[in-house]
């Protein structure tokens, strides 16, 4: 395995000196993401010393994880003070809006030698809280034939280096473990349980060289979830796009509570919506940040900051600001005290159900979003982000196209 680890980085390192122009531009044979699309809005550039080395998703604001692999040196782990990670862009030399990482964490068990459990996590140095994280894969069951996508910055040639400026992405397939591992180790390379296959038998799209650490990620009920992080792949000749060795992931749903040890996730967050659920109120002890969320009495707005960055708008009823009845995580919000919140009355969507609508807009932005909540059972819902503009005129908000 170390022999491909060589290669890669010999790839990565000649990709000024070897210019093969006959070649397809691929991820392997996929496509660009689409400016405007939201579908990868969590990916993230993992840079060393400024330099794009592998792809990573944002799992919670100050977290992201890639792979292991990415991460190791011949002694021990990459310092994290030369590692940073990139957001909010496509375009991998947009260096706008680069963090830099605080700690690297990489799997206990990660072992070079098979690239079993090739999976860490990265500490960021402030919260991203622009766009929303990535949910992890929890108890995937991955069957045969299923679709998932990758996406990444990586190789795009499946015999030179040709490597992209925008995000590609690539529809695979997941591919029999059985008929994959048999495939493997005929050149006596042994998967483990912790890894998957997906792609093409015929090596027809792949994930490549850069691509790793990044994101495999599978639709669930609504959205995406990330069930996979790119690892490795490919014969001794041929190492992206290669019939008979497609990509090799790892299984995130593996690492979920070691995950969650570290970004702490359901410990303090996931208990909050428990005991909402089985009291219908929950006294919230904590930093709340006070916004002018007022005109909708009687009821109380807060905006409120987990440790881990997380930003939630809690529901109170008056008098006892400590009597939480409803609460919603929000993403894609860049909190900002100007925000306000605005009391459209009862019910302006006319679906008929009793409850609150409002419209959150952030003052001097375009940011407008819809909110309802049903008092009864204290759930609010989020609207995607609208797309309309607005201006206040006294008390009224008026909105147009
Ligand atoms: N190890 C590679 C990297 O460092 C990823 C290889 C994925 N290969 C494949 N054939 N799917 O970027």
């Amino acid at each position: 395995m170390k022999i491909f680890q060589l290669l890669s980085a010999l790839l990565l390192l000649s990709t000024a000196l070897m210019a093969d122009n006959t070649i397809n531009l691929r991820i392997i044979n996929g496509t660009k993401v689409p400016q405007h699309s939201s579908q990868w809005e969590w990916i993230l550039s993992l840079r060393q010393n400024g330099e794009h080395i592998c792809g990573a998703s944002l799992i919670a604001p100050q977290w992201a994880v890639t792979a292991a692999h990415c991460i190791s040196e011949d002694n021990g782990v990459v310092p994290a003070s030369v590692l940073s990670v990139m957001s909010g862009s496509y375009h991998v030399n947009n260096g706008r809006s680069v963090v830099p990482v605080t700690q690297v964490i990489r799997y206990p068990q990660y072992s070079e030698v098979d690239v079993d459990n090739d999976i860490a996590l990265l500490r960021l140095a402030s919260a991203v809280t622009a766009v929303a994280p990535i949910s992890l894969a929890n108890n995937a069951t991955l069957q045969t034939g299923d679709p998932a996508f990758v996406a990444g910055w990586g190789n795009m040639s499946t015999t030179g280096v040709e490597f992209p400026n925008d995000l590609m992405e690539v529809d695979l397939k997941i591919i029999d473990f059985n008929e994959c591992s048999r495939s493997y180790g005929a050149e006596g390379i042994f998967l483990t349980h912790n890894m998957f296959c997906a792609g093409y038998m015929d090596g027809s799209k792949d994930s490549c060289q850069g691509d790793s650490g990044g994101p495999l990620i599978t639709p669930k009920s609504s959205g995406y979830e990330l069930t996979g992080v790119v690892s490795f792949g490919g014969s001794e000749e041929q190492m992206c796009g290669a019939a008979n060795f497609p990509g090799i992931y790892t299984k995130v749903a593996n690492y979920v509570s070691w995950i969650e040890s570290y970004t702490g996730v359901l410990q303090r967050e996931i208990s909050l919506e428990n005991t909402l659920k089985t009291k219908g109120s929950y006294a919230v002890s904590g930093t709340f940040g006070w916004y002018d969320f007022e005109n909708v009495p009687p009821a109380f707005d807060w905006v409120y900051q987990t440790q881990s960055g997380r930003i939630f708008q809690l529901q109170g009823k008056a008098p006892s600001e400590h009597d939480v009845f409803g609460w919603k995580e929000v993403y894609g919000i860049a909190l900002q005290p100007q925000w306000k919140m605005i009391s459209l009355g009862s019910d302006i969507d006319g679906d008929g159900t009793t409850k609150f609508d409002w419209v959150l807009v952030g003052v001097n932005t375009d940011a407008v979003y819809k909110l309802s909540g049903v008092r009864e059972n204290g759930t609010f819902q989020y609207s995607d982000k609208l797309n309309v503009r607005y201006i206040i005129e006294e008390s009224v908000i008026r909105f147009y196209e």
